[in-house]
């Protein structure tokens, strides 16, 4: 009697081991943290499974739609995509993105990839998460006013104007800012009615994910940008004269030590 229940604790056991065998393991890091615009892989593996597997099918989806996969020769699907590819060696899917949007980040949009081999399905997720950015800006002097561009932001940002170390975003002076949404990215055009010359402005752009200002730019009024090209000439004019002093003086010197060893 002990002998069948140890019998069959010991068979039961030995299914489950071999249940768990089946189940094949996906190595995908569960979440991926990308600067924005930069080129991003994410990795799918299977090159750590037992021995005898042999892959149906391996695909990385998301939302449903297959992005890449492979056949059983470990044959690429070909697609039309421009902004991916893929590449696929020893068990290792990769799907890599040239420069990562924040169109292909976030919760909602997590990449699953998918594996039908010889022991079953199997299958594993992964989240991208792009972090904040804004690749170019520029700050011009427009019709009068002091105005700044900030490109390709994410996910969002204020624009803070300052003249000197003067904070002139506290209300005091209006400022007019305009927010594009473009392909998942925001541009973000501001100007200030405001001309002081005397000291440049500074446009900053501060993230609303981070609170950290993450570009900005000087704006110069022209006519203060004229004053210093003038003193600019005026310093360099001033150098020149005290160079071409120099051979007069040394001129004199000589004369002198003539005089002194003639004596
Ligand atoms: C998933 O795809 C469907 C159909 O193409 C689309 O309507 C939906 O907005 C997509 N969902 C996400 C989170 O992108
Ligand atoms: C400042 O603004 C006034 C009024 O808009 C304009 O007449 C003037 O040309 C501006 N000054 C500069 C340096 O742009
Ligand atoms: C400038 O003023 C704005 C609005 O009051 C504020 O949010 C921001 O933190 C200030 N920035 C600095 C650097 O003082
Ligand atoms: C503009 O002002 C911000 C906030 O005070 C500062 O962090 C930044 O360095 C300044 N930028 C330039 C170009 O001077």
């Amino acid at each position: 009697m002990e002998y069948t229940a140890l019998h069959k604790l010991l068979w039961l056991l030995n299914a489950f081991t071999l249940t768990t065998q089946e189940l094949v393991k996906l190595n995908v890091r569960p979440k991926i943290t990308a600067e924005c615009g930069k080129q991003v892989t994410l990795n799918c593996d299977v090159s750590s499974s037992p021995n005898g597997l042999s892959i149906k099918h391996m695909a990385w989806i998301q939302n449903q739609t297959s992005l890449c996969s492979v056949d059983e020769e470990g044959k690429i699907k070909p697609h039309s995509r421009t902004d991916f590819h893929c590449e696929y060696k020893h068990g290792q899917l990769s799907l890599i993105f040239k420069r990562v949007r924040p169109l292909e980040s976030g919760n909602s949009k997590p990449y699953t990839c998918k594996l039908q081999s010889n022991r079953g399905a199997s299958n594993a997720k992964t989240i991208v998460v792009v972090q904040e950015c804004c690749w170019s800006f520029e700050g011009v002097w427009n019709e009068g006013h002091p105005t700044c561009t900030f490109r390709h932001v994410y996910p969002d940002g204020d624009v803070h104007w300052f003249h000197g170390s003067h904070n002139l975003s506290d209300g005091s002076v209006k400022q007019h800012t305009t927010k594009q949404v473009d392909n998942g990215w925001l541009t973000i055009h501001s100007y200030l009615e405001h001309n002081l010359s005397g000291v440049s402005y500074n446009c900053s752009l501060k993230s609303t994910a981070s609170g950290r200002y993450i570009a900005s730019s000087l704006v110069e009024n022209p006519d203060l940008h004229a004053q210093r090209v003038r003193a600019q000439v005026h310093t360099t004019r001033a150098r020149n004269g005290v160079g071409s002093q120099r051979p007069m003086w040394t001129f004199f010197f000589v004369l002198i030590s003539l005089a002194l060893t003639q004596n």
